[in-house]
Parts: C-alpha cells; structure tokens; sequence
C-alpha cells in the first residue's frame, strides 16, 4: 500500500508545531527527531525531518510528496509549488530594517546599498520591483549582525517577536512579506499519494476550524 511521504523541519521554529499539528489530527508517529524518518501507527504516512531549505528541491523532484514548510521558504526557493492549506501557525514577516540611529524617508534611500540576507531571490524581487540597485551579501544566518560589523548597511530577514531586531539595534522599515506554515504538495504527486494527502488535509481543516 502506498504512503504518503511528508517533509517536516528537521529543527528549528517550525518543527514543534507541525509535530503538534500532525498528532491532533490523530496521527500519531513512532519516534522523535532522532531519526531522520519516522512512520506514522494509524495512517499511511512517512514523515521526513529535513532542513528547511532543502524542501523545496525535494518538492520539485518528487522525492518528498509534500511538505509542511514556511511560505517564506516556498517564495525564496520553490515559487512554482502549490500550497494545498495554510495552517494558521508560526507567523513571521520578512522586513528590511537598518540601524536605529540611521534615518529612513523612502525605499529609494536602498539605492547603492550594502543588504546582507538569507533570501536573495525575495531581496532582488523586491529591488526589481521598486527600481532600486543595491547590492546583496548572502549570509546563512545571524544576518542580524551584519551591520554591528560593518559588513552591511540593511538587512533582509525574518521577524517574528522583533527581539532580535532589537537586540542589535536595528529597526524596521519595510515589510517583504507575511508568511506563516503551509502544507505544500509537490507537482509530481501520484495518485495514490495524492488520495493520501486528500483526507490528511481534510483532517486538518476540522483541527484549524475547532482552533478558532
Ligand atoms: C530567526 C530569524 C531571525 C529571528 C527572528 O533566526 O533569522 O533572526 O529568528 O525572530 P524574532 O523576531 O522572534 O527575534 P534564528 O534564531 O532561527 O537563527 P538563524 O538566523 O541562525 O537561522
Ligand atoms: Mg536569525
């Protein structure tokens, strides 16, 4: 009988709540993150833990049948995959902010600027969008201490409760994008799977609905 092969967050901010998510639809699966695999008791489902920025690809190859991953993920990595549910959690936005104590009067003052970021398809969007030439440091993570060293002038990263804005002194000033967790589904789903994915996304909307 075929299974239906989930992607979840390995770790991080997203990997509890999928966790939570899944076991209140009643699935209940073997093991922790220990293991990069796990199968469910009660219902025909795999569960992958991956690092958020690989999920895309797996998606697009069908390695993985889908996914529960940030929009902000998908949009940076993986924009032609559908998203069959948003589910309500992990919230985030994806801001540019700058030093508290530099002054900001409009996009324009990006022009010719140092933007370090982790999302560089998202940060060109958002340049090419509004006319502005700046130029992109990649950075894996810790963004927020780029211009403390003098490697940036802005950054372009997610926020979430603002602390770590905060904490380095930078302020907000303008938003990307809203983002929150998704159940994604890769464009080479069988049909088996895709039966599977079906009553697991059934389940799901009467969990999100008895949330509100
Ligand atoms: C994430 C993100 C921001 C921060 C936002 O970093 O990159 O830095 O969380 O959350 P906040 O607004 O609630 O402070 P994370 O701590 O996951 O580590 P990383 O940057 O090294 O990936
Ligand atoms: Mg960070």
């Amino acid at each position: 009988m075929s299974k239906l092969k989930i992607a979840v967050q390995k770790s991080g901010r997203l990997h509890d709540d999928s966790m939570k998510i899944l076991n209140e639809v009643g699935i209940s699966i073997d093991n922790g993150r220990d293991q990069l695999k796990a199968s469910a008791k009660n219902f025909p489902l795999e569960v992958f833990y991956l690092r958020n920025g690989d999920i895309p690809q797996y998606l697009l190859d069908g390695v993985i049948d889908a996914a529960i991953i940030g929009e902000n993920v998908l949009i940076e990595k993986g924009n032609s995959i559908s998203i069959v549910e948003k589910l309500g959690f992990s919230s985030c936005r994806v801001s540019l902010a700058i030093p508290k104590t530099d002054s900001y009067t409009s996009i324009q003052d990006l022009n010719g600027k140092r933007i370090a970021t982790s999302y560089p398809n998202t940060v060109n969007a958002f340049l090419d969008k509004n006319n502005i030439e700046a130029q992109l440091h990649i950075i894996n993570g810790s963004v927020e201490i780029t211009p403390n060293i003098g490697l940036a002038d802005a950054i372009v990263d997610i926020v979430s409760s603002g602390s770590t804005l905060f904490k380095n002194n930078l302020q907000e000033v303008e938003v990307l994008l809203q983002s929150e967790a998704v159940l994604a589904v890769s464009p080479q789903i069988g049909t088996e799977e895709k039966a599977i994915l079906d009553s697991l996304q059934f389940r799901l909307q009467s969990v999100l609905k008895a949330r509100k």
